[in-house]
């Protein structure tokens, strides 16, 4: 019987891949498309069934790729379109699916759109952007807030009004209630799906859309989440806005016009598993919407069973949720969940790539990569530079991956400056690769029981009661995952079966008669008996 065509997204792991830090090819000190393609056997070796890119089109890299000024392009510092061309086939001859960012929300101010639309009020592109006059009284046109820091409105000098700006002032929103825009990005879907791109991932995908008549936001209450009580203001009109949705139905319809069809998935920060289910539809809009209620949970059994209860429970019929444990702009797991103790994090890894959805692992997880320090005169990301010494920066998850303990650290050529400081390189591939007991060995085999494990790639979830503060939950019929999160040792009763996988890799193949006695820290999976 031939495979469903999405069982590589909907049974496999997924990988995040940030070009800058993965592997440089030309020794500039900065990650590219050839380092990619020539570490593809990496990620071919782990399991995974494909990977998301950040963001590899041309950028003036105020926001590290995410300030678009070609969406049909490669940025030269990454390569040439027919370094992508190459990389796409050699991932798909290894069987690895190729997702790329798509940031549909705004463009870099040097985009020629943006330069021709504030060019003049005339202008066939003035409509692309959301331009606005200040109010009678000269105060902004409203109270809306950027996600980054300070107003959303910026004056533009050439086009003699203000333009809407949700992020950094180099980066524009377009406007896309204008049906051109739409039609652009539509253009732009094809191309990279006639290149055989097999999905995106959607950058702010919750903010496309802004209130046609864009009335002020209410202030935010205690009841709203963190990073709207920081900003003051509840995100009613500038973001989730029901339109938004017609966009996501028609980039379905394109998508699934392809074969295969195509994976659309989402970046959606949103607080509220109802609202991150709006963004499957009725299984017609988005494949898979990033779930950052998990990211922003410690890691507390209590916490974290409620967030994935409640969000299988908000999820269309069928369709299943999208779990990460870090990203380019969160803290890395084992330093946030874990507290940088490697026991700790062992069981986190365990734990993502034993839940009920679609695990993606950001590079460097697989060898449990820390944050790093980033000392200040090394900063690149824009938001850790104007926020320093507060901690906002996101550059300590951004530094190069660690492959190797060499100079370079296999990253780049010996005595080059990486773009970003290495972290510590006793933590990396090559030193882990042949260790049966290592977090890489760890990762691979439980990349491998997930796929080989039906319950544990398609098996429903529910909390089994266990000792307190331990997480334990059954997936599918005869899956059974324990995680003792607490300080002190402890014993599971009632479990027969065969332990398949521990985080102390010394215990797999035990063979359980009643018992399951964990150490704190450990987490294990269990085969149950029929
Ligand atoms: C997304 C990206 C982030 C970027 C922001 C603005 O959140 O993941 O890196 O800064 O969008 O484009």
């Amino acid at each position: 019987m031939a495979e469903d065509p999405r069982a590589w997204w909907r049974h496999g792991v997924l990988y995040q891949v940030y070009p800058r830090s993965f592997a440089d090819s030309n020794g500039d000190g900065v990650g590219d498309l050839v380092g990619l393609t020539r570490h593809l056997d990496h990620l071919q070796w782990l399991g995974v069934r494909g990977f998301w890119s950040s963001p590899i089109t041309p950028s003036p890299n105020f926001d590290w790729g995410y300030d678009v000024v070609d969406y049909t392009g490669v940025d030269p510092a990454l390569g040439t379109l027919a370094d992508a061309e190459t990389m796409i086939a050699s991932a798909t001859a290894r069987g690895l699916k190729v997702i790329l960012d798509l940031v549909p929300n705004h463009t870099s101010t040097q985009h020629p759109w943006f330069l021709e639309s504030r060019s003049s009020r005339d202008s066939p592109k003035r409509d692309w952007y959301v331009w606005q006059d200040a109010k009678p009284d000269g105060s902004l046109p409203n109270n809306w807030q950027s996600s980054f820091i300070g107003p959303a409105w910026r004056f533009d000098e050439i086009a003699g009004q203000y333009y809407l700006s949700n992020f950094l002032p180099e980066q524009a929103d377009l406007n896309w209630w204008n049906p051109e825009v739409r039609a652009e990005f539509e253009r732009i879907l094809r191309f990279w799906f006639d290149l055989g791109v097999a999905g995106f991932r959607i950058d702010v995908a919750h903010m496309l859309v802004k209130d046609r008549e864009l009335r002020d936001n209410p202030p935010a209450t205690d009841d709203d989440p963190f990073i709207e009580q920081l900003h003051g203001q509840r995100q009613q009109y500038n973001a989730n806005r029901p339109e938004v949705h017609e966009i996501y139905r028609r980039w379905r319809v394109i998508a699934d016009s392809y074969d295969p069809p195509r994976l659309l998935i989402g970046e959606t920060p949103v607080w509220k598993p109802t609202i991150l289910a709006s963004y499957y539809g009725e299984g017609d809009e988005l494949d898979l919407a990033f779930n950052f209620i998990l990211l922003e949970t410690p890691f507390d059994a209590d916490a974290m069973h409620e967030v994935i209860e409640t969000t299988l429970a908000a999820l269309p019929q069928g369709w299943q949720a999208v779990w990460a444990g870090g990203n380019h702009d969160v803290s890395r797991f084992p330093t946030r969940w874990a507290g940088n103790s490697p026991t700790r994090a062992r069981a986190a890894l365990l734990m993502l790539l034993t839940l009920p959805g679609t695990p993606f692992l950001y590079a460097g997880d697989e060898i449990l990569m820390t944050d790093t320090a980033v000392p200040p005169d090394r900063l690149r990301d824009p938001i850790g530079v104007q926020l320093y010494p507060m901690p906002f920066g996101r550059d300590p998850e951004r530094t190069p991956m660690q492959w190797s303990a060499e100079p370079g650290a296999g990253f780049t050529d010996p005595g080059v400056e990486p773009w970003l400081p290495f972290g510590d390189l006793a933590v990396n591939v090559a030193a882990q690769r042949d260790d049966p007991g290592s977090a890489l060995t760890l990762t691979r085999d439980l990349i491998g029981l997930r796929e080989a494990i039906v319950d544990l790639h398609a098996g429903g979830y529910g909390r089994v009661d266990g000792p307190a503060g331990w997480w334990c939950y059954r997936r599918g019929e005869r899956v059974v995952v324990a995680i003792n999160l607490t300080g002190t040792a402890g014993v599971l009763g009632g479990v027969h079966g065969l332990l398949r996988i521990s985080t102390d890799r010394s215990r797999d193949g035990e063979v359980l008669d009643g018992d399951l006695a964990l150490e704190p820290d450990e987490a294990a999976i269990i085969w149950l008996d029929a």
